[in-house]
């Protein structure tokens, strides 16, 4: 089926170079501290070379407290939706059987795209899988049961050489799971760029569970055909809405030792009638901060951004949602949309707030639209660290209290350690302890 599409494939790929060629990208810029940033690099498309029945696009996904669900494409249309596990490599003591789905978007079928949840599992343990009952073995470790943990946290990831250099320095150091805030392949409706991306991230995706939530470029809308968007995201990467009662993939929650994690949905319904509001509420409320004293939110599109990109695109849904976040005392906000980094202090509606989350901007995982190079000047004193590079955050929760965020900026051959805080739970602050709305009234104003 490759070799029909790669021509298909191709085509996104000669308007992006014409664009070049057309309108070049900056060349190398350096900033105020003598950093020279790098331009957007090439489109990296990953061919299928192996017989239509060999699972491809492996990614594994967190379920519930001690499942996984394995998720993975085979061209051919009859291998079966099987796998089978185990803790030693070749011996595979559990087996389950799981589901398969295909969708057509235009001239484009997809695939067979197959999901087994394997479980229970045991926490920091490594398994040995494989899919379809033959083909390659695949591994990956579970997370712990108690603290520390750590995870990975970059946006707007697309599939550049940028990409590639971002994954390895994200493999380079251990972590437990791997969170997405939305823009994944930017197929942008091309959906053979949707296997390209599967296959360029399944090293990575099959061996650490990959939490996504959906991005602009996932929305995929062509009016009266396609009205709801979504189609190939949906099929693609499902995640684990209903054991959080969502009845959207599109926002979710899950939990992990010590951490509430909740995935929004910039790209559906969030006003206070909507689903998602009334979904969002319900899950604030149901949390328990002695089990999970850490809670951590993650969108697309940014509610505090001062690059010249994207001004203003999260500035509804922050008036919808902020309130419901900073009454829970949520501790993190994580975005991605804008292509920089940007780390914020706690805000509450504009003005820094030692009860409200502190926000970050991760959009620089890589993708082909390049950086966003301007940052508005004078710096907002609400934004503490700014800069325009490709890199990956990683949010190491220590214990109940602590938590150390850290930036790792790419700078070519080494991930190199760019901005590190540390953070205290909102859950132990005991001035944030009252009731959230008298503390309105005591914003440190700047
Ligand atoms: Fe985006």
């Amino acid at each position: 089926m490759w070799k029909g599409l790669k021509s298909i494939a191709t085509f996104p790929l000669l308007i992006h170079t014409l664009c070049f060629l057309l309108f070049p990208q900056p060349l190398l810029s350096q900033d105020v501290n003598g950093y020279v940033r790098q331009p957007a690099r090439p489109t990296i498309v990953t061919p299928h070379q192996s017989s239509e029945s060999e699972p491809q696009q492996v990614h594994i996904s967190l379920v519930g407290k001690d499942k996984m669900r394995v998720s993975w494409i085979t061209e051919g249309k009859h291998t079966k939706s099987v796998v089978e596990y185990g803790t030693n490599s070749g011996e595979y003591t559990g087996k389950v059987t799981g589901e398969h789905t295909s969708y057509q978007y235009f001239f484009y079928s997809s695939g067979r795209i197959h999901n087994a949840v394997i479980g229970p599992l045991e926490a920091s343990t490594t398994y040995f899988y494989r899919c379809g009952g033959s083909g390659p073995e695949f591994s990956f470790k579970t997370p712990p049961s108690k603290l520390p943990m750590e995870f990975v946290i970059v946006g707007d990831l697309g599939q550049t050489e940028w990409t590639a250099s971002t994954l390895q320095h994200v493999d380079s150091s251990d972590y437990d799971v791997f969170l997405l805030p939305g823009d994944l392949s930017y197929a942008d409706s091309q959906q053979p760029l949707w296997d390209s991306f599967g296959r360029l991230v399944q090293p990575y995706a099959s061996k650490r569970p990959w939490m996504v939530t959906e991005g602009n470029h996932e929305i995929e809308i062509f009016p009266i055909i396609y009205p709801h968007g979504f189609k190939a995201y949906n099929a693609r990467w499902p995640m684990p809405f209903q054991e959080s009662a969502s009845t959207s993939n599109l926002y979710y929650s899950f939990d992990v030792p010590s951490t509430h994690v909740i995935m929004l949905g910039s790209y559906t319904d969030f006003d206070a009638k909507s689903d998602q509001y009334k979904w969002l509420q319900n899950d604030l409320a149901k949390i328990d901060r002695s089990k999970t004293p850490w809670v951590i939110v993650l969108l697309h599109a940014p509610w505090y951004n001062t690059n010249d990109a994207h001004q203003g695109e999260g500035e509804s849904m922050r008036k919808a949602m902020e309130d419901l976040l900073y009454q829970a005392r949520v501790d993190l906000v994580f975005a991605g949309h804008v292509h920089a980094y940007e780390r914020f202090t706690r805000i509450y509606d504009n003005k820094a707030d030692s009860c409200g989350p502190m926000y970050v901007t991760v959009g620089d995982g890589g993708n082909r639209e390049g950086l966003a190079m301007n940052f508005k000047n004078p710096p907002n004193p609400l934004s503490l660290f700014r800069e325009p590079s490709f890199g990956h955050g990683r949010l190491r929760i220590v214990d109940e209290t602590r938590a150390y965020w850290s930036w790792h900026r790419n700078n070519d051959t080494d991930a190199v350690v760019a901005d590190g805080i540390w953070i205290e739970s909102l859950s132990r602050s005991k001035a944030c302890s009252g009731t959230p709305h008298q503390k309105v009234n005591v914003h440190e104003e700047l």
